[in-house]
C-alpha cells in the first residue's frame, strides 16, 4: 500500500519525537518516499540529522534558505513538499502546533506547509493529560477534525510529567497503520470529476423571524464533500444552514431554502459528472410567509393555521434532465424501510439511495456515525455495520468511483 507513495512526515517537539525514528523507518521499509519536517523545539530531541539519515533525504527546518545568495535555493521547500506529498502526518503534534493549525499561523516549515496542501492530512497529538484535556485544545482539534483532517487520538499511560493519563503517542506501527488507512481511503479516482453533493437542512420561512426547519446536521453532507475532495474530485457543496467548517478544497454555496437549494443545484448539475443529494430538503413550505413579523395577539385571536404548500422534488426534477450525472439519494425511513427506499430509487429514477433507518443506533441526528443500506439501481442491497461518516462517505465513493469509471458520460444517457 505504501509502496512508492510520497509521506511527508512533520514532527513537532515533545519528547515522544524519538519514536519518529521508528515510524520513519518502518515507512521507509514499506517502500515509502519520506521527507521530515521538524519545528526547532523538535531538535531539541532528536537532530536533523538523525532523520535525514533514516529517510536519506535532507530533513528541512528552516523557512529560509541555507545560501541567501543561491538561486537554486529559494527557501520554498515547505510549499513544494506540500505540493509534492501524498499524504502528510504531524505526530508528534504538540498542543502548540494544534493551536497554530487551527487558526492559520504559519511560522514555521510544519505549518507553512499545512496551508499549501492538498492531500489528506493526519494529525498525531501527544502532549500532558491537562494539556490534552484543555478545553482549547479540544475546541482546536474539534475545529481541525470538522476541516476534514483526520486525528489519531492519543493513548493512555505514563507521561513524561510523570502523571498518567491521555496524551502518550501511540506505537510507531499504530501511526504507520493510520496513514495507510487514509491512503486507502482517499485513491485519486475522482481526479477531473466534478461532484456536486447537497447537505443539511433547509429552512422554509413563515415570516422573517420563524422558520420549518428539521434536524439534519448536514455532517453526512459534508464528510462526502470531504471524501471526494480528497479523492480529486472538483466539489461544489450546497449547504442549508448549518454551523460546520467547510472542508479543504471544495467550493460551498450556502442556501437557506428549499427554492434556493433547487436553483443552485440546477445551475450547477448540468456540469456535473455525479450529483449526491443528502440535504433534508423541505417537503413543504409556507404558502404565504408574512413580510412583517406575525404578532401573538393576532394570532390568538383567531387561532393558527399555516397554509403550506409542496415545494419542487430537485431529485425528480434532476432526473428528467437526462444530463448523464450519476444521481445519489438519500432516503430516511421508519417502517418497510428496504421497500420504500427502492420505491424512492425507482420513481426519482436514481443510480443509488442510501437508506437511513431511523431506529439504528448510531444514526441518530448530529451523530458521528451513520448506519446505512447503500440499494444500487441494478438491485443489489448491501447494508453496512455503524461507522464514523467519514467512512460512510468513503463507501459510498467506492461505488459512485466505480461507476463513473465504468461509463463514460455519453453512455448513461
Ligand atoms: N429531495 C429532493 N427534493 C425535495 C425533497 C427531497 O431532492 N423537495 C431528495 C432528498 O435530498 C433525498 C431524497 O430526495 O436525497 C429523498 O428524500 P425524502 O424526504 O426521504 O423523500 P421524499 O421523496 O420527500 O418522500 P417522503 O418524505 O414521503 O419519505
Amino acid at each position: 500500500m505504501l509502496k512508492a507513495k510520497k509521506i511527508l512526515v512533520g514532527i513537532s517537539g515533545g519528547i515522544s519525537v524519538y519514536k519518529m525514528c521508528t515510524v520513519v523507518r518502518l515507512l521507509k521499509k514499506s517502500g515509502a518516499q519520506v521527507r521530515v519536517l521538524m519545528t526547532q523545539s523538535a531538535t531539541q530531541f532528536v537532530t536533523p540529522l538523525t532523520f535525514s539519515t533514516l529517510s536519506q533525504e535532507e530533513a528541512v527546518v528552516s523557512l529560509w534558505p541555507s545560501d541567501a545568495h543561491s538561486s537554486t535555493d529559494l527557501g520554498t521547500k515547505h510549499i513544494e513538499l506540500g505540493l509534492w506529498a501524498d499524504a502528510m502526518v504531524i505526530a508528534p503534534a504538540t498542543a502548540n502546533i494544534i493551536a497554530k493549525l487551527a487558526t492559520g499561523i504559519a511560522d514555521d516549515v510544519i505549518t507553512s506547509a499545512v496551508l499549501a496542501l492538498r492531500c489528506p492530512l493526519l494529525i498525531s497529538p501527544a502532549m500532558d493529560v491537562d494539556m490534552y484535556l484543555n478545553v482549547v485544545t479540544q475546541k482546536n482539534l474539534a475545529l481541525l477534525s470538522g476541516r476534514g483532517y483526520f486525528i489519531l487520538p492519543p493513548e493512555e499511560g505514563e507521561l513524561a510529567s510523570g502523571l498518567v493519563g491521555t496524551g502518550r503517542l501511540p506505537e510507531p506501527e499504530k501511526i504507520v497503520a493510520f496513514v495507510e488507512d487514509v491512503l486507502n481511503k482517499t485513491p485519486r479516482d475522482l481526479s477531473g470529476k466534478k461532484i456536486l453533493v447537497t447537505a443539511g437542512p433547509t429552512h422554509e420561512p413563515i415570516d422573517p423571524v420563524r422558520f420549518i426547519g428539521n434536524r439534519s446536521s448536514g455532517k453526512m453532507g459534508f464528510a462526502l464533500a470531504n471524501a471526494a475532495a480528497l479523492r480529486g474530485g472538483e466539489v461544489t457543496l450546497i449547504a442549508g444552514p448549518v454551523a460546520l467548517e467547510t472542508p479543504k478544497n471544495v467550493n460551498r454555496i450556502n442556501v437557506e431554502t428549499a427554492e434556493e437549494m433547487k436553483r443552485a443545484v440546477l445551475a450547477h448539475s448540468k456540469k456535473s459528472d455525479a450529483v449526491i443529494m443528502a440535504a433534508a430538503v423541505a417537503d413543504y413550505t409556507p404558502a404565504h410567509p408574512a413580510s412583517q413579523k406575525i404578532k401573538k395577539a393576532k394570532l390568538s385571536q383567531s387561532g393558527f393555521t399555516l397554509e403550506l404548500k409542496e415545494t419542487a422534488d430537485i431529485l425528480k426534477e434532476l432526473s428528467t434532465q437526462k444530463n448523464g450525472a450519476l444521481l445519489i439519494g438519500f432516503a430516511l425511513e421508519t417502517n418497510d424501510a428496504i421497500k420504500n427506499a427502492t420505491e424512492k430509487l425507482r420513481s426519482k429514477n436514481l443510480d443509488f439511495i442510501i437508506l437511513n433507518s431511523a431506529h439504528d443506533e448510531g444514526a441518530a441526528f448530529g451523530s458521528d456515525t451513520n448506519v446505512v443500506t447503500i440499494i444500487g439501481k441494478d438491485g443489489t442491497t448491501e447494508r453496512l455495520p455503524k461507522m464514523p461518516k467519514f467512512d460512510v462517505a468513503t463507501e459510498i465513493l467506492n461505488r459512485a468511483g466505480r461507476r463513473l469509471a465504468a461509463s463514460s458520460k455519453k453512455e448513461r444517457k
